[in-house]
């Protein structure tokens, strides 16, 4: 039935806004309900969705009763479920109720919070957000935005701000870096008016480091990628200090160093503040990228993994990907923020008004890559409040509780081995019988349904990442996920 009557024109009118709304609710609690019992990896062929929906827009508006119907026929069946308990695939990206009502609430407010006075809710729920989590990982003051902004004062050093993803939290922290060691001079003239600047990640790190270095003309070839440490897989601080010393005897300049905690390959942490030492002779920016391991540190005993933070320029976590916060969701602190602002901020005539004149707000838009941003503290916010700091450590406990009792089946299991430290959430494992075998289980599990693995390469082996932290992921889900490896594995 077509509720005309509730229209406003051509709008959908707010008696069926609610209805439907209601109905979404029941709709997205049910999907979740049932996202276990669904193929993890979507089973459809390239085109098969497109296809399945009219190829041009409707010109006269449709009701949207079949709503529900459609996206059950249509679109669920073309989702890869992030949010089934049985995905182990890459990392987790999971999510939380809380968190799905701050992003109806941002999605509602439709606000645009470019700079403050476009919605100071947005600006300053955001900054305190940022010291909230600082607080919450330990991290030290010299990140604190603080509450000075706003009363008169404009003496804050270092500050946070939400990016979208740890890849823009990357980037801005190049641009920076990159301001600071030129004084300006990248930014004004460009990169050819420099000498030659050179950054350095360890071979394991995220590839937004390569990509980084690419979109801020630097070259991708002036990436050196530094070799780990075979145990450990963490980035060597002696091959570090080695190719930073062979670059500025060259007359190159050291400038930029991104350490990993939890690289995407292994789950490497880097040892920050061994680091730290090298890339101070250099004066170099350190950014350490705590994408996935870095929200451990709510939990005091794992706190070590942000152990060097403090010796850090920049640093950045990701609350999407492990703290039950929808997707996107990046916190990224600078110990300098002119440093950032120097490199991002801008000043066009039709922004300009006097709260940002007057230096006693923050203009977020300075602090990133575009011009508008979500009000992404919404979310979080409601994740803080709903948990608190003990539920998030419960939750995150028992993800790493049930890892590390994955961990034990696979020592105990002739089968396979277990090849790289998984004092966390991710296990990296590989069959006895050697790269064909290991990359078939893998397929054979992920063709199933019945669970999502990825995988990655070790000196060229092939090697399953096991990555836990749906929300709703529980002993049973791995020892399921055990049951199929054995399954596919055995004899
Ligand atoms: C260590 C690390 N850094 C950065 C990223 C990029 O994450 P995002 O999607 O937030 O850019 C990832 C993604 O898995 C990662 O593992």
């Amino acid at each position: 039935m077509h509720h005309e009557s509730d229209r406003t024109g051509p709008h959908l009118g707010p008696a069926e806004f609610e209805r439907l709304g209601a109905e979404a609710l029941r709709w997205i609690t049910n999907y979740l309900d049932r996202a276990e019992t669904l193929p993890v990896a979507a089973q459809v062929e390239p085109g098969d969705i497109r296809r399945s929906f009219p190829a041009t827009p409707p010109e006269t508006g449709t009701s949207l009763d079949d709503l529900f119907e459609v996206m059950d026929e249509k679109v669920v069946p073309g989702l890869t479920h992030w949010q089934s308990p049985n995905w182990f695939a890459y990392f987790p990206c999971n999510h939380s109720f809380p968190s799905i009502l701050g992003e109806m609430l941002a999605a509602g407010l439709g606000t645009q919070g470019m700079i403050w006075a476009t919605s100071p809710a947005c600006t300053e729920l955001e900054s305190l957000m940022m010291d909230w989590a600082l607080d919450a990982f330990g991290l030290p003051d010299r990140f604190r935005t603080g509450a000075r902004d706003g009363d008169g004062s404009s003496d804050c050093i270092g500050g946070g701000v939400i990016q979208d993803t740890a890849s823009s939290a990357t980037f801005c922290a190049l641009l920076a870096a990159r301001e600071r060691a030129t004084d300006g001079v990248a930014g004004r003239d460009g990169v050819s008016a420099c000498p030659p600047l050179v950054a350095y990640t360890s071979e394991h790190a995220h590839s937004s480091v390569e990509k980084a270095c690419g979109m801020a003309g630097l070259g991708r070839a002036n990436l050196r990628l530094v070799p780990s440490d075979p145990e450990t897989l963490a980035m060597r601080p002696d091959e570090l200090e080695r190719l930073m010393d062979e670059d500025a005897a060259a007359g190159r300049i050291p400038f930029y160093v991104c350490t990993t905690c939890g690289t995407t390959s292994s789950g490497a942490i880097d040892d920050t503040a061994a680091i730290s030492e090298i890339t101070r002779k250099h004066g170099a920016w350190l950014h350490l990228d705590g994408a996935m391991f870095g929200v451990a540190a709510i939990c005091p005993e794992f706190r070590w993994v942000l152990a060097g933070a403090e010796h850090c320029d920049s640093v950045c976590v990701n609350p999407h990907k492990w703290l039950f916060t929808n997707f996107d969701c990046d916190l990224f602190w600078v110990a300098d923020r002119q440093a950032l602002t120097r490199a991002l901020g801008i000043m066009p005539e039709y922004l300009r008004n006097a709260p940002s004149e007057s230096g006693k707000v923050i203009d977020y838009r300075d602090w990133q890559v575009p011009l508008g941003r979500r009000f992404r503290a919404l979310k979080l916010w409601l994740v803080f409040r709903h948990y608190g700091l003990e539920g998030l450590r419960t939750a995150l406990r028992e993800h790493i509780a049930i890892a590390q009792e994955f961990a034990d089946m696979i020592d105990a299991d002739p089968d396979w081995i277990r090849c790289a430290p998984s004092p966390l959430s991710l296990i990296c494992i590989r069959h006895r019988d050697g790269d064909e075998r290991t990359q078939a289980v893998l397929e054979a599990i992920n063709a199933s349904g019945e669970a999502l693995l990825s995988h990655t390469k070790f000196d060229d082996h092939y090697v399953i990442r096991v990555s836990i932290g749906q929300t709703r992921t529980r002993l049973e889900h791995v020892h399921k996920l055990f049951e199929l490896l054995g399954m596919h594995g055995h004899g």
